[in-house]
């Protein structure tokens, strides 16, 4: 944000200060470049905390009255561009001081009565987070709508699925893309649990140790939707574990963007070729004609080491501060406004790129997982049917595989005679078990990856998104 320079201004503090600061020394103090977003919650707090003083007999009623219209007078002005606070004004709760002073004369120095910054800036802090952590779960929730929507199309479609990036088994790709449905919704109790713990009022704690005013800090609260008041006032001007927590939770959730953003980096190379991205979301390379990039994938990888870089940044911000508030805090800010903004534009971008950024290759999938060993442990489990020690069924596998890649076939390519002289017991039914749809089909425990357990899920789904009402 580019700020006014207005130089001449009064320091907003105390006529304890013959001087000016030095300018640079102003400038490296100043939070107001960054903490104006705060604006809108510093002038609810500040007409909460008016009628309060009025309810409490600690100004009159008119007073207040003029307060909260000189505080919505700014919210207009700012909403019209022009409230533009200068550097001296320091940071956004001296600057709608000040502003009110100018514009309504003496009364305006009553407002900071029985508060201080200290809490102030704790309680704007939440009533933002909370907001933001309200319009993230609406974007968590639509990624899970824009996988929910590609997992219902491709229940059965195949994939293979790998362990050590080595194929494993084959499993439907609406089960792939669930899996991390349910991980956002691990995200969003996350966030839940949090906005719980951010939604606590420490208004009134004043600087540090409460204050002789007679105020209400339960009215305050209530006034600002906050469940409850912070018990220790220590506690409430000093905490900011919400901070760290939301950024932890944020954290978790980019490392999911992440993976899934990784997958989709590797299925849309030439190598898996699994995915086609779609003009929508993909760009081209300035030299190379025939390139395609997957610049949103690898950007939400990208910018997820700036989230977890905020993780420490603030774990180590916080952790020699002695008692109570510290400077050290304001610097909490803009590592909190960029954690939202990258968490939100990443998750968009993902669901974006799930909405209309990309497209299964379905022959290449179903041409993948047909050309692969990845039905080896269904002949064990076939062999296990007919009364075989798994561990033995395992280890004539596994020299049926060798014997298969020494040949260069497959293990459906071989012969009913073939199989038979590994075991008696093998039939002809064995071939047609072994095709990647029964494979798939036959993984019907719980949370596996068969077709009907899959339409489960997806049922679960379809009533939880609110795709289909109960
Ligand atoms: N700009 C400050 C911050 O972000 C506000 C609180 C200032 N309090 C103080 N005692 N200097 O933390």
């Amino acid at each position: 944000m580019s700020v006014d320079l207005k130089d001449g201004l009064p320091e907003p503090w105390s006529d304890r200060f013959d001087q000016g600061l030095n300018p640079a020394i102003e400038r490296f103090n100043a939070s107001i470049g960054f903490d104006i977003a705060l604006l809108q919650e510093d002038l609810d707090g500040s007409v909460a905390h008016a009628n309060m003083l009025a309810k409490c007999g600690v100004i009159s009623f008119e007073e207040a009255k003029e307060l909260e219209a000189g505080l919505e007078t700014i919210r207009t002005e700012a909403a019209k561009g022009l409230f533009k606070p200068c550097l001296a004004d320091e940071d956004v709760h001296f600057a709608v001081e000040r502003r009110l002073i100018s514009l309504l004369g003496p009364v305006a120095k009553k407002l900071h009565t029985g508060r201080s910054r200290n809490d102030q800036v704790a309680t704007d802090l939440r009533l933002w987070l909370r907001r933001r952590i309200d319009e993230l779960d609406l974007e968590l929730e639509r990624f899970q709508k824009a996988l929910f929507v590609k997992a219902e199309h491709h229940l059965y479609t195949l994939l293979p699925g790998y362990t050590h990036l080595q194929r494993a088994q084959p499993i439907s790709v609406a089960h792939h893309l669930i899996a991390y449905i349910e991980m956002i919704q691990r995200d969003r109790n996350r966030f839940t649990e949090v906005r719980a713990r951010v939604n606590i009022s420490p208004l009134g704690a004043a600087a540090l140790a409460g204050t002789s005013v007679p105020i209400d800090r339960h009215y305050t609260a209530k006034t600002l939707g906050f469940a409850d008041i912070s018990a220790n006032s220590l506690d409430a001007v000093s905490d900011r574990d919400f901070v760290i927590e939301f950024t932890s939770a944020s954290s978790l959730v980019m490392a999911h963007l992440s993976r899934l953003a990784e997958e989709v980096i590797l299925w849309s190379s030439e190598e898996f070729a699994f995915v086609k991205l779609t003009d929508r979301c993909a760009t081209g390379s300035s030299l190379m004609p025939q390139k395609k990039n997957p610049d949103v994938p690898e950007l939400v990888r990208g910018k997820t080491g700036r989230v977890f870089g905020h993780l420490q940044g603030l774990l180590t911000m916080i952790k020699g501060l002695p008692l109570a508030y510290n400077k050290d805090f304001q610097e909490d800010k803009e590592a909190l406004f960029d954690v939202v903004i990258t968490t939100k534009t990443s998750l968009e971008a993902m669901s974006i790129l799930f909405e209309e950024g990309l497209h299964f290759s379905e022959e290449r999938l179903m041409g993948a997982v047909e050309s692969d060993f990845s039905n080896s442990t269904d002949v064990a489990d076939y062999l296990v049917k007919k009364g075989i020690p798994f561990r033995e069924a395992y280890q004539l596998v596994g020299g049926l595989v060798k014997e298969c890649l020494e040949k260069g076939i497959l293990l459906r390519d071989l012969s009913l005679q073939q199989w038979q002289a590994v075991s008696s017991s093998i039939e002809e039914d064995l071939h047609e078990k072994l095709a990647p749809k029964m494979v798939v089909a036959s993984r019907m425990s719980e949370g596996g990856t068969s077709f009907t357990r899959v339409e489960q899920q997806l049922k679960h789904w379809r009533i939880r998104l609110g795709f289909e009402s109960k």
